[in-house]
């Protein structure tokens, strides 16, 4: 294990994600915490990440002072490394230039850290402050124009400093160093395999669940599928999948999930249909956040009657993940026992409360991993690649790419535009090319002309997006022929669309949703 203690920087999670690659695990934790607690998980090392305070601000992030005695490898990185060398005696100051973007790196020292790490390399720098003064026993290993401290150590203990974000990936020589921290400098084992978290997992799950009952509810996507699997593998029937189809997935997907799991997998799923109960809650309803909110509500409505139901039920399985644990440390946990429970259900709508009678208790065994660990793990317990890397799907669904009113009968005109969508990409072989590839429906009308007559339709707009995380996004520069020939599909077969659009706005300003 190596510990992240966060200062508050946006890149601590990924320096986990990139010690987690070298097939080591690590974990984030507050920089509040003690050096108790941090002998209690006996961590291999320790890294100081960075943060956006300076270390002689009034109030600034501080570590528990015991750390640089605890005797075990510390890394800073930016923010880290100055408190590190203010704790130790040295001094930092404002720069008096900072630094930011890419920066050579010249190597003084190219021993234990920046073993193999080529000189003049590539490092990402992001700093106001920088060390002025070395704490004794510390030396220089690197260093570039702007920054002559911009690496160091103390060999004897251990310590070590780096003003440059290695975890970045525009950092070239970044792997590298974290490698050499990982495995040389705190002596780690490549044991954070995908094989070793599926075998650990189901003697845990065993374990916990014994014989008892577990619910979870299944949405197709990649978390959900990935955690019905395992537990399926850890307690065959003794789990029950909902699955609960508001109407508003894409065309043939509830009955392929359903015969996916059921048939294919033998893994007890129970279809609920509540097409109905969903479009009556949407009646007359436009304003996109109060479609989320009755969509969100409904769903816990139906979850709950259909638990009540099919119960009584244990345990409910959640797919949370990393990211979700980090964010709500310590809340809901019941504090007579310790453990996590549910006070919400995590669907993918984020709402409503369950009420006290159907308070579960959680089984959460993908809470450790981050999103591409899900997926490496679904992969290895044998879910079809085409739920691994399948395109987000907003839990609202097709509800929110109707703008305005939700019917019946525009519901079956964008599920229809949407398979033609999904067919033409698919075929030519570019559906991973996208973060997402959709159509939206527009509730105003336009005038066309087929044959000779006159018609007053609805036009589809196609978006079709390239992001890294959802957060930002470019509309994608799609071949003139392939948006011909799905602007002439749907047109021709969609009864109900006489006109195709194509969305040319990126993220910001626009969203990707079109609600
Ligand atoms: P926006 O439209 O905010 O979308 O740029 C960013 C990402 O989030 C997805 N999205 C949602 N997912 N419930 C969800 O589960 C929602 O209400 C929702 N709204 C947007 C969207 O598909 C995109 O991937």
């Amino acid at each position: 294990l190596i510990v992240i203690l966060d200062f508050g920087s946006q890149y601590s999670e990924l320096i986990a994600r990139r010690i987690r690659e070298t097939q080591v695990y690590s974990e984030v934790l507050s920089y509040r915490t003690t050096v108790e607690q941090l002998r209690q998980l006996d961590p291999k090392g320790i890294i100081l990440s960075g943060g956006p305070n300076s270390v002689y601000d009034l109030g600034a992030p501080e570590c528990d002072r015991g750390i640089w005695e605890m005797g075990i490898p510390i890394l800073g990185v930016c923010y880290g490394m100055q408190l590190m060398v203010q704790q130790l005696g040295g001094t930092v100051e404002r720069a008096e230039r900072g630094e930011y973007g890419k920066a050579a790196l010249h190597i003084d020292d190219p021993t234990d850290l920046l073993t193999n790490v080529e000189d003049d390399t590539t490092m990402w720098m992001s700093h106001g402050d920088s060390v002025a003064q070395l704490p004794d026993g510390f030396e220089i290993l690197a260093h570039t124009d702007n920054t002559p401290n911009a690496a160091i150590a103390h060999h004897e203990r251990q310590l070590y400093g780096v003003q440059f974000h290695p975890e970045v990936v525009h950092s070239v020589g970044g792997l590298a160093m974290i490698r050499n921290f990982v495995y040389h400098i705190c002596d780690c084992d490549p044991t954070w395999t995908t094989e070793a978290f599926v075998e650990e997992s189901i003697r845990e799950i065993r374990a916990k669940v014994g014989e008892k009952r577990v619910l979870l509810a299944l949405s197709g996507g990649v978390d959900s599928s990935t955690l019905a699997f395992l537990l399926h593998k850890a307690i065959g029937d003794r789990v029950t999948c909902m699955f609960i189809d508001q109407g508003f997935m894409r065309k043939y997907e509830p009955e392929q999930l359903v015969k996916l799991f059921a048939e294919k997998f033998h893994i007890n799923v129970e279809y609920i249909n509540a097409r109905d109960r969903f479009l009556e809650k949407l009646d007359g309803i436009t304003d996109p956040e109060e479609k989320r909110r009755r969509i969100g509500h409904e769903f816990i409505q139906v979850f709950e009657e259909e638990s009540r139901r099919l119960g009584p039920f244990d345990y409910l399985a959640q797919g949370t993940l990393y990211p979700d644990v980090i964010e709500s440390a310590d809340t809901n946990v019941d504090p007579k026992t310790g453990e996590r429970v549910a006070v919400k259900i995590k669907s993918h709508h984020n709402v409503g409360g369950l009420p006290k009678d159907l308070r579960f208790k959680l089984v959460e065994p993908l809470r450790k991993l981050f999103k591409d660990e899900v997926r490496k793990v679904g992969r290895a317990i044998g879910l079809p690649e085409e739920i691994v890397r399948r395109h987000p799907f907003p839990g609202p669904g097709l509800a929110i790419r109707i703008v305005g009113e939700v019917t019946a009968e525009r519901l079956n005109i964008l599920r229809d535009a949407d398979l033609i969508v999904r067919q033409e990409i698919k075929r030519h072989d570019i559906y991973h090319d996208f973060w997402q590839a959709f159509a939206v429906l527009l509730p105003v009308r336009s005038v066309g002309v087929m044959g000779d007559r006159r018609t007053y339709a609805y036009p589809i707009v196609l978006r079709f997006i390239s992001s890294e995380d959802g957060m930002t996004a470019d509309w994608s520069r799609v071949p003139y022929d392939l948006l011909e020939l799905i602007s002439n599909r749907i047109v021709n077969e969609v009864d109900g669309v006489n006109r195709v659009v194509y969305d040319i706005t990126s993220k910001p300003p626009g969203t990707i949703e079109w609600e």
